[in-house]
């Protein structure tokens, strides 16, 4: 939209960011006597960032370390006397930030570090308000790759002109590049349209305050129902989020591997992952990344989902395609979102599509829809693959029901799914959700060649899989 064009954001993010996040495992334990291996200090960051690199999180992309709340030494002597600037907690940090932004770097990881735009955070510590371009120039100092400007106590009509003038800071700095990601809109309402259509929200957001990311919508609680509601939060309102053209929409962090308070089955969380694959919403690991069971590193670390969530090349958001607000749905008078949903997502540059298959509901599902998407002309090879057991086949566009439908694995073989070709160009997708396991869900890469010799096997190597990130 040309009426905001002031100042876009510095770092051009070509895919969501990756990481982990502290809040959700630690929120703000600070008592390191009692909890020397779990609380806020700089052991905390420097040994996951260590995890990172030896099991495998940094190589399939996970390339951050946002250190959440609760950093900051409380009270009085929050700012330095003098300079006012931001301090550290010298107990929990006492080599100070820029030390620890050091360690990151040195490792192959990006900084990030919390800031709230108010009088204080959302957990009581220092908020910036009136220290905007002290604390950027702060940050910038220390060698903070990525901002998170949290929103909490400020009054609402304060916090976009706050967030703009965190954004100018950002885009003053002479040396360092900054990533943005922004609060804002969780605190200005939770209709979509309304923030969409009405307030420009998310072109204010990107033009004018530089904004990478967002967070859309509340926290994520650790439990399946805080997960439904996100979820379904995005089936109410897909059209909408789906129509900002920049920048990528935050879903929250991911649950998988997490323990406290109580562990999500890998079925769930699987489901999350690939949900938020589907949606492009940037991927921050939000359990503790030195511990994580091996199931949920499995989930986590899954190349192809991962290639999916990065994959902005021809779509940068999936389409609900059944079973959402105003989606193209056919067994139902319901006028809202349904538990079962299929989305799907065009990649690698249209020459595939990703479809995903969820299943909310806590029971068996069983009923059967109908869907008809357009596919290119001309493309007679098809192969199918399973993203999640890595199953696959090829043969001719007319066999793909049968290759699609002989999924195997614990998950998969619940779905029913067949692809029928009608006629040149129109291919009906008949789902038939006889069956379906509780909380369940398949995802299937679909691929289109001319020639009878696929050009990339199922089995290819991550970087071919993967499309590079920008920063
Ligand atoms: C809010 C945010 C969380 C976290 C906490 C910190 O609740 O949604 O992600 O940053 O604040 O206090």
């Amino acid at each position: 939209m040309s009426m905001f064009q002031n100042g876009s954001p510095v770092v051009d993010l070509q895919s969501p960011n990756m990481g982990f996040m502290s809040w959700l495992r630690f929120e703000c334990q600070v008592d390191c006597d009692s909890y020397p291996h779990a609380c806020i200090n700089e052991d905390l960051y420097q040994t996951s960032a260590n995890a990172m690199v030896e099991q495998g999180y940094l190589e399939a992309g996970y390339n951050l370390v946002a250190v959440d709340d609760c950093w900051m030494q409380p009270g009085d002597n929050s700012r330095d006397p003098i300079s006012h600037q931001l301090v550290a907690d010298p107990q929990r940090f006492p080599h100070g930030m820029k030390a620890l932004g050091d360690y990151l770097h040195e490792r192959g990881l990006q900084f990030g570090l919390y800031l709230d735009v108010g009088t204080i955070t959302c957990a009581n510590y220092t908020g910036s308000y009136g220290y905007e371009h002290l604390d950027v120039d702060t940050f910038a100092e220390w060698g903070v790759d990525y901002l998170k400007l949290d929103a909490c106590n400020l009054r609402q009509k304060k916090i976009l002109p706050s967030f703009i003038e965190f954004g100018t800071a950002i885009q003053e700095l002479a040396h360092q590049k900054m990533m943005f990601s922004c609060c804002a809109p969780v605190y200005l309402g939770h209709n979509e349209t309304l923030k969409v259509k009405q307030q420009h929200l998310y072109d204010i957001l990107y033009h004018e305050a530089g904004c990478n990311t967002w967070r859309n919508f509340h926290f994520v609680d650790n439990s399946w129902p805080g997960l439904k509601r996100v979820i379904l939060h995005w089936a109410d309102y897909w059209q909408d989020l789906q129509s900002i053209p920049h920048g990528f929409n935050d879903a929250d962090m991911l649950l998988a591997g997490d323990d406290v308070p109580s562990l999500l089955p890998p079925v769930q969380a699987q489901l999350q992952m690939g949900f938020w694959a589907m949606i492009s919403s940037p991927l921050f690991i939000g359990a503790d990344v030195r511990s994580i069971p091996p199931v949920y590193r499995k989930v986590l670390l899954n190349r192809h989902v991962i290639a999916v969530n990065q994959d902005v090349s021809q779509q940068r958001q999936a389409s609900c395609v059944l079973g959402c607000k105003g989606s193209n749905y056919k067994n139902t008078t319901n006028s809202g979102s349904l538990d079962v949903q299929v989305w799907a997502k065009l990649v690698r540059h249209g020459q595939s599509v990703v479809l995903g298959f969820f299943n909310l509901n806590e029971q068996h599902q069983e009923s059967s829809i109908s869907y008809e998407f357009e596919l290119e002309r001309g493309r007679g090879i098809a192969q199918c693959v399973d993203l999640w057991n890595g199953n696959s086949g090829s043969s001719k566009v007319e066999e793909l029901p049968d290759i699609c439908a002989k999924g195997r694995g614990q998950i998969s073989r619940h779905w029913n799914i067949q692809i029928q070709r009608e006629s040149n160009n129109i291919k009906r997708l008949h789902i038939q959700t006889l069956g379906v396991l509780p909380t369940s869900h398949r995802m299937l890469r679909v691929d289109f060649f001319d020639t009878l010799q696929p050009p990339h096997p199922p089995n290819q190597g991550r970087t071919r899989d993967k499309e590079p990130k920008a920063q």
